[in-house]
């Protein structure tokens, strides 16, 4: 049964070919110095950057640059945004680029006008914001994390070796978000593959809880459904426009709160993923395909039923005169067989973890409680070390 529950989506969103125009509606909403948030460079190769450069300087915008935030964006990095917003007086965060920028941006947006540290009031002690928040806007140009139009914010702090999620409300989410699918022509394959895992993985976070019919529950199958389709499409052909602007769209829907409304979830794939990402530094998608095989095969039993639907629904397998557990055994495979395919890391050895960092990561793994099974710390390390 659906719980009770609210639904507001705070972020208004620009979709396709020509979606950057419409920022020329939205920075008159803002005052005049805008922190232009940006990562490696990628932008700049890509024509991305003049583009924006060009629409603020039309719309007499006092652009202050803030470069180099890294695929998961350290706390060191976030003080250093802090400082900049604080001595320009700034007034929009722009960010441009993928979820760490955009997650970056909505960190610094909390801590400007905060005198606290913000590693430990929002990620040690997961306190709300107080203070005066700077707004935010993202333009993407790479899909996976959702955090277009979410509160997420992750934050890793490599010397505690702990990278963390802080999920923070309406008012810290992207004013706007502008989603142009091109953009995500030019990611390495890598990046691309790891962004789809990652849109699957938070559908399945929030399917694998719960024995209840929901609505949020066929939503998920079909989105399911639909990026396991436009990934294979966009395998072969990147540039397939139709595959890319689904794969980005389903992104959006994935985890902008919809469909985990009314129902539990579990979590615990991001949990154990961010942990290993803590101690690798290695990309968010590829932690997530790492666990989650071993992951999802330990809990099945405590969850077979949804284990068999997700097998009936999501891949096709047909019940004939097979057990429930053998349907739901072959859901798992041909989710294997899909994520082999796309070559993404099944390993975290591959990923750079040695067997002296497993006891670290296990105690670095936040247990949630919203799955079929409670993990202990021994079923976490038994999940990593089949994972090696
Ligand atoms: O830095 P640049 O040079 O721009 O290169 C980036 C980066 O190296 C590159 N890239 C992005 N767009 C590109 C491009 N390269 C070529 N062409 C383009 N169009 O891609 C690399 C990865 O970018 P990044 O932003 O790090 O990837 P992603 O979007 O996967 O974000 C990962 C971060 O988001 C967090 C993760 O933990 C990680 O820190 N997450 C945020 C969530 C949220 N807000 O709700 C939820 C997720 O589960 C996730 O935890
Ligand atoms: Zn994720």
């Amino acid at each position: 049964m659906l719980g009770n529950f609210s639904y507001h989506n705070a972020t208004k969103l620009y979709f396709g070919e020509d979606s950057l125009s419409y920022l020329n509606e939205e920075l008159p909403k803002y005052g005049k110095n805008v922190q232009l948030i940006y990562g490696g460079g990628s932008i700049k190769k890509n024509g991305i950057y003049d583009e924006i450069i060009g629409i603020l300087k039309e719309n007499g915008k006092e652009i202050f640059e803030d470069a180099g935030v890294m695929p998961n964006p350290t706390v060191e990095k976030l003080r250093e945004g802090v400082k900049i917003a604080r001595e320009n007086k700034i007034d929009l965060l722009l960010a441009v680029g993928g979820g760490s920028c955009c997650d970056y941006a909505k960190a610094v947006s909390v801590s400007v006008n905060c005198e606290e540290d913000p590693w430990e009031k929002y990620y040690l002690r997961f306190e709300e914001p107080e203070c005066e928040i700077v707004p935010v806007g993202c333009v993407l140009t790479m899909t996976g994390t959702g955090s277009e139009m979410n509160g997420g914010a992750v934050i890793t702090n490599h010397e505690s070796k702990l990278k963390i999620g802080h999920v923070f409300g309406d008012e810290v989410m992207p004013k706007f978000s502008i989603l142009n699918p091109k953009y995500t022509f030019s990611l390495p394959k890598k990046q691309m593959v790891a962004g789809i895992y990652d849109i699957f993985n938070h559908i399945c976070e929030q399917y694998f809880s719960g024995e209840d019919d929901n609505t949020s529950d066929y939503i998920a199958e079909a989105l399911m459904k639909s990026v396991v389709n436009s990934s294979l499409i966009a395998l072969e052909n990147p540039e397939d426009y139709e595959a890319r602007s689904n794969i980005m769209w389903t992104a959006t829907w994935a985890l902008n709160t919809l469909i985990s409304r009314g129902k539990s979830t579990d979590w615990m794939v991001h949990m154990i993923g961010q942990s290993v990402g803590a101690y690798t530094d290695a990309t968010h998608g590829m932690t997530l395909a790492a666990v989650s095989l071993p992951y999802y095969r330990f809990i099945m039993p405590y969850g077979l039923k949804k284990f068999k639907r997700f097998a009936e629904e999501v891949w096709g397998i047909r019940a004939e005169d097979k057990s429930d557990r053998e349907v739901a055994e072959e859901g798992l495979l041909a989710m294997e067989n899909w994520m082999k395919k796309l070559g993404l890391t099944l390993k975290i050895s591959e990923l750079g973890v040695t067997e002296d960092m497993i006891e670290g990561i296990a105690d670095g793994t936040i247990i949630l409680d919203g799955g079929y099974k409670v993990l202990t710390h021994e079923e976490v390390v038994k999940i990593l070390r089949e994972s090696m």
